[in-house]
């Protein structure tokens, strides 16, 4: 169905979405997170910044665009633009999105020599928002690429204006052994690819306002949002869907057992009792939202 790639650009995310099962199964994983964390992460935008009629927002890497909508459907006023490497991802934000303030292209964030840049101009937007890049970003200092992020983004704000990013750790879980296994295991794939800052935890949470502060933007601030997914909570479902389906991409990317220190047996094991601690597990899940100002 699809002739042309179904990405554009290097690939750095952790799941390959040139292979169409992976890509269609993300989409459907990204489309109920996205809900859920439109719904969980409030105010939708900066606390500061008061959007008027010539605001211009981008949201970057901005998956199947339900963070957009939900802003242009809120601010009519406001010119919008969500960008993604990922043209089946950008065909359903497309799809669903028919308003005139809002419009989405398909565009990577690194270039051909695998630079990270934004193509867009100088001094052109109010707000630059972008939300879990942890698996796209490489975590290692000599490549820089949170830093490149934040000082592309200082790049293509107008003076005044805001840089939101929001991130998130692995899933915090009590007493449930199998999960544990899966999460240990999804957890070392993200480390030895170079995406997670520590072993044990993603560690973004800790880093990201400094990223922020480091780039040149003033009144920096950082808020958490601590998730309750555990059984019979609001956000059960919608948390345990999503970790168990980024959990099965994984795996049949091979990545589990191959990198994650998995073998058949024990994801099959871990898999199948996982099934039976979702109905009791007593589970959080973190994220943070940081923003800072241009300096005017
Ligand atoms: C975890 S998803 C987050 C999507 C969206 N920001 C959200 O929160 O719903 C990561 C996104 O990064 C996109 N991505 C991966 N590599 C990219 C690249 N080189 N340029 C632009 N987007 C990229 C993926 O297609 C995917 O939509």
């Amino acid at each position: 169905m699809f002739d042309e790639p179904l990405t554009t650009g290097p690939q750095a995310y952790v799941l390959d979405t040139e292979n169409p099962r992976v890509n269609s199964a993300d989409l459907v994983r990204l489309i109920l997170q996205d809900r859920a964390l439109n719904e969980a992460i409030q105010p939708l935008l900066p606390h500061g910044f008061v959007p008027t009629p010539t605001s211009r927002i981008v949201d970057i890497a901005c998956g199947p665009g339900g963070w957009c909508g939900r802003v242009a459907a809120e601010y009519p006023d406001v010119e919008i633009i969500g960008v993604d490497n990922n043209r089946k991802a950008i065909n359903y934000a497309k799809s669903i999105n028919s308003r005139e303030n809002l419009h989405f292209e398909i565009q990577s964030i690194f270039d051909d020599q695998f630079q990270l840049h934004l193509d867009l101009p100088d001094n052109s937007f109010d707000l630059v928002n972008a939300r879990l890049l942890i698996g796209v970003l490489s975590s290692d200092p000599e490549k820089r690429q949170w830093e490149t992020l934040v000082s592309e983004i200082y790049r293509i704000l107008k003076p005044g204006g805001f840089i939101r990013l929001v991130e998130g750790e692995v899933a915090t879980v009590a007493y449930a052994p199998h999960l544990h296994r899966l999460l240990q295991a999804f957890q070392a794939v993200l480390f030895k690819k170079d995406k997670a800052f520590a072993t044990t935890e993603l560690a973004i949470t800790a880093m990201i306002d400094k990223f922020i502060k480091q780039g040149g933007f003033i009144n920096v601030k950082k808020q958490p949002y601590l998730l309750n997914w555990s059984a019979g909570e609001k956000y059960h479902k919608a948390v345990a869907d999503d970790t168990m389906a980024v959990i099965q991409t994984m795996k049949e990317q091979g990545l589990l057992t191959a990198i994650g220190d998995m073998t058949e047996e024990e994801y099959t094991e871990a898999f199948v009792g996982t099934q039976q601690e979702l109905k009791t597990i007593v589970a959080s899940w973190l994220l943070v939202a940081s923003e800072g100002c241009k300096p005017a």
